[in-house]
């Protein structure tokens, strides 16, 4: 095939928790060649820390202090995205369900969102990056040159959280993660600051019914067009 001009894009990956924004945004980013920024993993580690050092979650003050001197590495090991903060590997921890609670809570604080902003785009202004998260395509980076809004339904979701969890070794029910998920669901979309909202420019892709490869394949080309048009 002949070489042809392509541009190094930042690529917008938002929706609820569950849908597939994880196994979707490594595989784009290993076919891409792009670095992969998950800003969750952001939000979770100002909830660990937060944990640690006893800063309650509703310490707007002192959790935007956390956020705002969190220093973080992501670095790939196989396909697992490992992430770092002061040099410590926090990979597991970050993935608790206490911790995942916390990160939605510490999350619908603005202080906490506006501390975390500036972070999220340093680590992503050099493009050829795939950021997945909440708020990428409409706060985060609104010019991003390609976004998607990937969801399932909430069973699916849940199943696949369910598994995840089970296969890690956590002693959850399928109907305590379900209900989980909603309440996780309905605090993010509910907030007042940067909701979980599909951008208006945004690709809508529902993953319910459909293969991790179905939707990376389709996800791929319209990407792979985008990197051809703006080169
Ligand atoms: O994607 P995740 O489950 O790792 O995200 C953890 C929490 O952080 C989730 O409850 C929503 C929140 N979050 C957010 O508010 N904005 C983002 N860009 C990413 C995550």
């Amino acid at each position: 095939m002949a070489d042809v001009a392509r541009r190094s894009l930042v690529i917008a990956i938002d929706g609820p928790a569950g849908a597939g924004k994880s196994a979707v945004s490594k595989r784009l980013t290993s076919a891409l060649g792009y670095r992969l920024l998950d800003t969750g993993a952001l939000y979770r580690s100002v909830a660990l820390l937060a944990q640690r050092r006893s800063v309650e979650w509703t310490d707007e003050t002192g959790l935007a202090e956390l956020a705002g001197a969190l220093e973080v590495n992501f670095r790939f090991d196989g396909d697992v995205n490992r992430i770092e903060i002061f040099g410590e590997d926090v990979t597991e921890g970050i993935r608790k369900p206490e911790i995942s609670t916390g990160a939605s809570v510490v999350s619908s604080l603005p202080m906490v969102r506006q501390a975390l902003l500036d972070l999220q785009r340093n680590l992503g202004k050099s493009g050829g990056v795939v950021v997945e998260g909440r708020d990428v395509g409409t706060v985060v980076f609104p010019a991003a040159e390609a976004k998607f809004y990937l969801t399932a339904s909430d069973q699916v979701r849940a199943q696949r959280r369910y598994d995840e969890l089970r296969a890690n070794g956590e002693e959850v029910g399928f109907e305590s993660t379900l209900s989980e998920m909603r309440e996780r669901d309905e605090r993010d979309s509910q907030r007042a600051v940067a909701p979980l909202v599909q951008a208006e420019d945004a690709i809508l892709v529902d993953s319910s019914n459909r293969s991790l490869d179905e939707v990376v394949e389709e996800m791929l080309r319209h990407v792979r067009s985008r990197e051809v048009a703006l080169a």
